[in-house]
């Protein structure tokens, strides 16, 4: 096993997370500035978004140099000093690599655009208009039902872009391409990040062909109908390039495609990711059955390719989880439960370990492209407003910011905070959390249960998905947690929405 295996990773969106230099945006001395509070939580890795210089069209998933740090975030020095001060309290730290498209900004994309004979014409999709003039194919962008093509007048061709138009992408065919986003990767693994989350890695490949997406399904866009095998030999170069490091140097591929067995085709023969993505649990219904079916799909995808899951339920494109559930402090807590103690690596997202509800953002605050800002507003660290920030961010804070703050939930043993500290203290404790396997996995009307185990160490896990009480009278094992209002009761009936561990 290596040390990703065990561990829980918690995504910093930086832009919202803490800042130090009172512009309104978070930067990278505020990261390093709350370790401590992110030591005392008990994750035991940080996913940090991107921070690469960026015109900021997607908010640094359109990047303009890889092998740089946008000054609204701080510099190589800020970056250095947190990978270190990090890895000093034993944490791990990973990066956003955003491999598939570069901003428009970025040289490569000038130079290529700039005439047909251009030698880096190639790394980015270039075509002609069909014949009759329409577009090259008829692929959508998943956020706005627009073409991904865009007409570039200076050479009369079109180029492709999967999201917006200022983030061409690039073509991976070309094996110059793959050496310079190697050589990427090189720069961060040489100042010794820990590894990489791979945005949108499954898109890289592209059927050479270009063929249309079926009519019926247009209206999902391409991104999640990319499934190409060329993606799977580029991913066993990248896998080569961070096996030239020691220390199990972790890639963690943002796999946007919507079903358990194809995502586990991303780990390959254990020569393609270490980890990967399953966003069905960011889109699966609170329901008993609905989760079985997805645990059950998922474990069996993945221990067919020896391939170890992941599980996540918030992160920076998707409602908050709390507000998925409507804010039932229950069932939240109760879903916190589930995701810590599944078979699998779980993310946790920025604001997550508070029950932080979405924001409701006012149209003149819109920002975001992708009708995203409600799920990336602020940290709320102090109760009075500004929460610890300097002045009113560049998002608003979502309703009732004051009552979700760091400062309050802190010192509360029983707030949300603390039942969430302590779900993590217990499975960095129990191996059977940590490492172990996932067995007798059942649903019975509306209860959920399972049990992990490593040797004859076994823990069980009920979860009630119904609003009325169940009894669980068989039992007569300790309770290790519980997500009820009083987590130390040892009663056996689960409250309605209730979820327990027993050891
Ligand atoms: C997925 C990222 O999570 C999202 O924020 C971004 O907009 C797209 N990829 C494009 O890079």
């Amino acid at each position: 096993m290596a040390w990703w295996h065990g561990a829980v990773f918690y995504q910093i969106y930086p832009r919202s997370f803490h800042d130090t230099n009172g512009d309104g945006v978070g930067d990278i001395k505020g990261i390093i500035e709350k370790l401590d509070y992110l030591e005392w939580l008990g994750v035991d890795a940080l996913w940090i978004s991107p921070v690469f210089p960026s015109p900021m069209a997607d908010f640094g998933y359109d990047v303009s140099d890889y092998c740089d740090v946008d000054p609204v975030f701080g510099s190589l020095a800020d970056m250095d000093q947190l990978i270190s001060d990090a890895h000093t309290r034993g944490m791990r730290v990973i990066i956003d690599w955003v491999p598939n498209h570069t901003s428009e900004e970025h040289l490569w994309f000038q130079e290529s655009r700039s005439s047909r004979e251009n030698p880096r014409r190639d790394w980015y999709i270039w075509r002609d208009a069909n014949p009759d003039g329409s577009l090259p194919n008829n692929w959508l962008s998943s956020w706005n039902n627009e073409p991904d093509w865009t007409l570039d007048p200076t050479t009369g061709q079109y180029y492709l872009h999967c999201f917006l138009p200022q983030q061409p992408d690039l073509n991976w065919a070309n094996i110059n391409v793959r050496r310079a986003m190697a050589d990427t990767l090189r720069f961060w693994l040489n100042r010794g990040i820990d590894g990489f989350r791979m945005d949108v890695i499954h898109l890289i490949g592209k059927d050479p062909a270009l063929p249309d997406d079926p009519e019926d399904l247009l209206f999902v866009g391409h991104v999640p109908l990319n499934d190409v095998p060329e993606t799977h030999a580029y991913l066993k170069e990248i896998r080569e390039v961070l096996k030239e490091y020691p220390g199990d140097r972790v890639s963690v591929g943002e796999v946007y495609l919507l079903e358990p067995e194809a995502v586990a085709t991303y780990y390959g023969e254990r020569d393609e990711l270490d980890l990967s993505f399953n966003f069905m649990s960011l889109l699966t219904p609170w329901r008993a059955q609905s989760w079985h079916e997805l645990i059950h799909r998922t474990e069996t995808a993945h221990l067919r390719a020896e391939a170890w899951p992941t599980w996540v339920l918030s992160n920076h494109d998707n409602q908050r989880v709390a507000s998925r559930l409507n804010g039932d402090p229950t069932r939240i807590r109760s879903a916190a439960l589930l995701l810590l103690s599944l078979r699998g690596t779980p993310f946790v997202y920025q604001g997550e370990e508070l029950g932080l509800l979405n924001g409701d953002i006012p149209p003149e605050r819109v920002v975001d492209p992708g009708s995203r800002d409600g799920c990336r507003t602020p940290m709320p660290w102090n109760v009075a407003y500004p929460h610890g920030w300097s002045g009113e961010p560049w998002l608003p804070f979502a309703a009732d910011a004051d009552r979700f703050a760091v400062e309050l939930q802190h010192e509360d043993s029983g707030s949300y905070l603390s039942f969430f500290r302590q779900m993590l203290l217990l499975r960095r404790s129990t191996e059977a959390l940590r490492w172990g396997g996932l067995t007798a996995l059942r649903v019975d009307g509306d209860l959920l249960s399972y049990q992990r185990f490593v040797g004859d160490q076994f823990v069980t896990v009920y979860v009630n998905f119904s609003r009325e009480p169940v009894v669980l009278d068989h039992h007569d094992r300790p309770v290790l947690m519980r997500s009820g209002d009083d987590w130390s009761s040892s009663s056996r009936e689960l409250a309605p929405s209730e979820a327990i561990i027993f050891c």
